[in-house]
């Protein structure tokens, strides 16, 4: 029987629990020129210490203006790698695998002054309207993700997650709301982000496992379902993504037809669905901060690995102390044993 503190292993990947921080940025931290602080530092080295089994770095972009706003992260330049590396070692010293989310805002991108976007349709009434990539610059765009991913693997990340969820980039692109493209990137709406992941599996090493956040769901008006992004995803899995990870919306102003519930394991159903519809492994997410619950989904089979965002927010050692509620075994740091009930 499988649970939270069962090792997981897929390719030379292997993690000591199933608990995965998702990425998160940290926006309110100064980071102008792309390049993580020492916030980042004691952020993620904290969760680190906290047992997390894999934390994976906030959503980290491709170019400046790819950035959702001036305080995110990037890797588009070779000065940002060492800031990374320093806290990949930290964690790796913890105990912790570290992922990092590569991604790029298109035409969320609000403090670029002409985001840029599949098509020319912007957010929503308030938000600026994007230029529309041309065919040239689309193929320029994959170059900027592999040159991401490169450094990435320069930093000493265990696995890189491409962000294809809440609106972003690669989203942009394989939903037919905001692709309105006659080119072969609008023909096939899933061609950018394959060729994304292509390019992402050439610069990371065979046995590293590629993860892709998606958006299963959307929430605007017209917007895809569950059963659309299993029949999508299969063109992103075959162009080589190991393991999905489970989110939804973000892609527009919610329609009447339904908003992201707020109550927990929201997002478990989509889950769910995505691993039995594509036979992938999944991480899922969203509200499931009750370690009885982020257990239950692993014993259950719902999902592989489980990522508590704001619950990890709120509680750096949610790990630990998940353990000691579940009666776990997990190593718990020398100088913090006194405080746990539970032992080595
Ligand atoms: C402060 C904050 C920043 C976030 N930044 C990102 C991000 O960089 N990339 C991403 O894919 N999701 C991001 N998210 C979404 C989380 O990864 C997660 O999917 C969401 O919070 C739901 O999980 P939870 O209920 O455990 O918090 C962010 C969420 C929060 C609260």
């Amino acid at each position: 029987m499988l649970d939270l503190f069962t090792p997981y292993k897929l390719k030379g990947l292997e993690l000591k629990n199933r608990v995965v921080l998702p990425p998160m940025c940290q926006y309110s931290v100064p980071a102008k020129d792309g390049i993580a602080t020492e916030w980042h530092y004691l952020h993620y080295v904290s969760r680190a210490i906290g047992g997390t089994g894999l934390i994976i770095i906030e959503m980290t972009d491709v170019e400046p203006d790819g950035r959702i706003s001036d305080y995110d992260l990037g890797l588009w330049s070779d000065e940002q790698i060492p800031a990374l590396a320093r806290i990949v070692d930290a964690c790796h010293s913890y105990g912790a695998k570290v992922g990092i989310q590569i991604g790029h805002a298109g035409r969320k991108a609000e403090d670029a002054p002409v985001p840029v976007a599949p098509s020319p349709v912007p957010f929503d009434e308030n938000s600026k309207t994007p230029h529309e990539l041309s065919t040239e610059e689309v193929k320029a765009m994959v170059e900027k993700y592999r040159l991401a991913v490169r450094r990435a693997v320069k930093a000493g990340f265990d696995t890189i997650e491409l962000h294809g969820a809440h609106g972003y980039l690669i989203h942009q692109f394989h939903s037919p709301l905001t692709n309105r493209r006659t080119d072969e990137y609008g023909k096939d709406r899933t061609l950018f982000g394959v060729e994304v992941i292509r390019a992402a599996k050439e610069e990371i090493p065979a046995d590293m496992p590629l993860i892709l956040r998606i958006s299963a769901q959307e929430y605007v008006d017209g917007g895809y379902g569950i059963r659309e992004s299993v029949e999508f995803s299969k063109a992103y899995r075959d162009a080589g993504v190991d393991i999905f990870h489970v989110s939804s919306g973000g892609e527009g102003p919610i329609g009447a037809g339904g908003r992201p519930g707020t109550h927990a394991a929201y997002q478990v159903p989509l889950a769910r669905q995505i691993k039995e519809g594509l036979g992938v492994p999944v991480i899922a997410v969203g509200r499931l901060e009750d370690p009885a619950l982020a257990n239950a989904l692993i014993g259950n089979d719902d999902a592989d690995m489980v990522a508590v965002g704001r619950g990890m927010l709120k509680d750096a050692y949610w790990t630990l102390r998940a353990a000691e509620e579940l009666r776990k075994e997990t190593a718990i740091p020398k100088p913090y044993e006194r405080g746990f009930a539970i032992k080595r």
